[in-house]
C-alpha cells in the first residue's frame, strides 16, 4: 500500500515537471511547503467551533471535515477548561444589589443638619429616642473595585415608625431629636458609615412594612435606589410584601450583624 502510494505521487510529480518544465517544477517544490504551512496558519480551527458542530463532524474551510476522537476529545477538553473558566470569572463577581422602591417618604424639605450622625441634630439639647446603631459599609462595583466619591442619601422611619414628612399620616409620634436624613459621600475604598436610631416597622397601604432604611446612591456611571433591611428581623422581613418580591435578590439588600449594634452592608452597582 506504502509503495503504490510513493509510486503513485513520483508518477504525479514526473506528470507535473513534464508539464510545467523544470524550472517552475523545482520553484513550485520550493514553495509547496512554505505556502501550505501559510494556509493552515490563515484558517485556525478553535476548539470551540469543533464541539459546537454534532456527530464528529465540524465546518472547515467550507467543508466538512470529520474529526477524530483523539481531536474531538481534545477539542471537547479545551472548550471544557474555557467554559469553566468563564463560569470561574463569572462566579468571582459580585451580584449587584437589588433594585427597591424610593417609596412616598423620600424627604421634600433639607435639613439644617444633614452629617452622617441621625442621633444627634446640631443645637439640639438632647439626642434621638431609641436603639442607637452603627451602620456601614462599601460601594462597589461588580467586580468589586471600590466606588470613591459616590454620594448617598439615606432616610429612614423612626423608633416607633414614623417618618418626618408630610405624607406620613400615621399617630405614631414624631421625635423632634431624629435627624432621619443624611447625605454622605464614600472615600478612597469606597467606604461609608452612619450612626443611627433602629427603625421600628410601621403599617402602611402595602402592608406592615419591616425595619428598612432607604437608599439613594449615586456612582460615577450609575445610579441605585434601594432599601436596606436588618438580618435579625428574619420573622417581620418574611412578611414585608417589598422584602418578598426581591425573591432570589433578598440577600443582597440585607445587612448583617458585625458587633454589638453594628451592622454591615456593602452596596454594589454593576458598572460601579
Ligand atoms: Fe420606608
Amino acid at each position: 500500500m506504502m509503495l503504490r502510494r510513493v509510486a503513485s505521487g513520483l508518477m504525479i510529480e514526473k506528470v507535473r515537471v513534464t508539464a510545467m518544465g523544470e524550472a517552475p517544477a523545482l520553484l513550485w517544490f520550493a514553495m509547496r511547503a512554505p505556502l501550505a504551512a501559510l494556509w493552515r496558519r490563515r484558517k485556525p480551527c478553535y476548539g470551540l467551533q469543533r464541539v459546537e458542530q454534532r456527530g464528529g463532524w465540524t465546518m472547515r474551510d467550507n467543508q466538512y471535515h470529520r474529526i477524530t476522537r483523539r481531536a474531538f476529545a481534545g477539542s471537547a477538553l479545551a472548550a471544557s477548561i474555557a467554559l469553566t473558566g468563564a463560569a470561574k470569572a463569572a462566579d468571582k463577581m459580585l451580584r449587584p444589589t437589588a433594585l427597591g422602591d424610593l417609596g412616598p417618604f423620600y424627604p421634600v424639605e433639607r435639613l439644617a443638619d444633614e452629617d452622617a450622625d441621625l442621633t444627634w441634630i446640631k443645637g439640639h439639647a438632647k439626642r434621638a429616642i431609641g436603639n442607637v446603631i452603627e451602620v456601614s459599609g462599601r460601594v462597589l462595583d461588580r467586580h468589586g473595585n471600590p466606588v470613591q466619591g459616590a454620594d448617598l442619601e439615606v432616610w429612614q422611619a423612626n423608633s416607633v415608625g414614623r417618618y418626618a414628612h408630610p405624607n406620613d399620616t400615621a399617630t405614631a409620634s414624631l421625635d423632634p431629636d431624629f435627624q432621619g436624613y443624611c447625605q454622605i459621600r464614600t472615600g478612597a475604598g469606597g467606604d461609608w458609615r452612619i450612626t443611627t436610631i433602629k427603625p421600628a416597622a410601621y403599617d402602611s397601604p402595602i402592608g406592615r412594612r419591616t425595619p428598612h432604611i432607604h437608599f439613594d446612591v449615586r456612582g460615577k456611571s450609575q445610579r441605585l435606589v434601594t432599601q436596606m433591611y436588618f438580618s435579625d428581623d428574619a420573622a417581620s422581613n418574611a412578611a414585608d410584601m417589598l422584602y418578598k418580591g426581591l425573591g432570589d435578590w433578598a440577600d443582597t439588600a440585607l445587612a448583617s450583624l458585625d458587633g454589638a449594634a453594628k451592622y454591615r452592608w456593602d452596596i454594589v452597582l454593576m458598572d460601579g
